[in-house]
């Protein structure tokens, strides 16, 4: 496996390649989760890069940018055990050459400012434009992201839609742990008490899933959701239920639902989804 940091080192690579390559694009602390996503990615491609930057344009200022997880070390040697071909971990010199605030930046409007955009402003700018300069990178014929973050996911698809970059892109259904807790670099910094008290969530997610698709009315299972998870001790930022195709409001009309959560334990933010139909 070879470790590019450089854009020359990694465009050399590049050059040298045939068939297929599948990006992976990630912020290190790798997890399960992360090395299913490298699984998918060797069985569609010839090639698997996964990158590894933790980006500073997606966090905002009260954010755990510092204090995110650097493992690179531990993340090469679990890359190279699954068969990857390249890691690119470049510096945020390399990927911001004239600063933050000088950046170029991508905006997909609209799904950028609902949801976690409304709680995190900027956030969804910054995913945009470090993805869509990884794929200028990396030029991947295919990139692979968990569906756990769902809305990123979408805000990704919309880019890759309106600027027409000629990649595909793929999602995996959120990896789980055996008790339900979707998996999360965040999740570590769960104290013992939290993380028994994480998988509430997604109990909480399938419970309203299973109501609404019975016919229950959708705003009382998410007010009774709601008592639930606070009673429970989260700081519940929200719990909405959106059309799948475009994440608005969803319409007593709408079959393809998505429940989304994000909620506080402690100071660890937490997101998780649901995509279900009713009939
Ligand atoms: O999902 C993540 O880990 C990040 O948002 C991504 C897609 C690697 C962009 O920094």
């Amino acid at each position: 496996m070879q470790r590019l940091t450089s854009l020359e080192e990694l465009r050399a690579w590049r050059a040298q390649q045939q068939g297929q390559v599948a990006l992976v694009p990630t912020m290190g602390n790798l997890h399960e989760g992360h090395l299913k996503l490298v699984d998918m990615a060797r069985q569609r491609a010839d090639k698997v890069v996964v990158s590894i930057f933790v980006n500073p344009l997606q966090f905002g200022q009260n954010e755990d940018l510092d204090n995110y997880p650097r493992t690179l070390d531990a993340d090469c040697r679990a890359l190279a055990e699954r068969g990857v071909s390249a890691v690119f971990a470049p510096t945020v010199q390399d990927m911001y050459p004239r600063g933050l605030a000088e950046q170029t930046t991508i905006e997909v409007p609209g799904i950028s400012t609902i949801l976690c955009g409304a709680s995190r402003p900027g956030h969804f700018r910054g995913v945009a434009t470090i993805v869509a300069k990884l794929f200028n990178m990396v030029q991947p014929d295919l990139a692979i992201f968990g569906e756990k973050d769902f809305q990123q996911l979408q805000v990704i698809r919309l880019m890759v839609q309106d600027l027409s970059l000629p990649v595909d892109i793929l999602g995996l259904p959120t990896q789980r742990a055996t008790d339900g807790l979707a998996l999360s670099s965040r999740n570590g910094y769960l104290s013992d008490t939290e993380r028994q008290q994480a998988p509430l969530l997604y109990q909480q997610l399938k419970t309203c899933a299973e109501r609404i698709s019975a016919g229950e009315d959708a705003q009382q299972v998410l007010n009774q959701a709601v008592t639930h998870i606070t009673a429970a001790g989260f700081k519940l930022d929200y719990l909405e239920l959106r059309r799948h195709a475009d994440l608005q409001p969803a319409q007593a009309t709408d079959k393809h639902l998505v429940l989304l959560v994000a909620a506080y334990l402690g100071s660890t933010r937490l997101i998780d989804n649901l995509s279900f139909k009713r009939s």
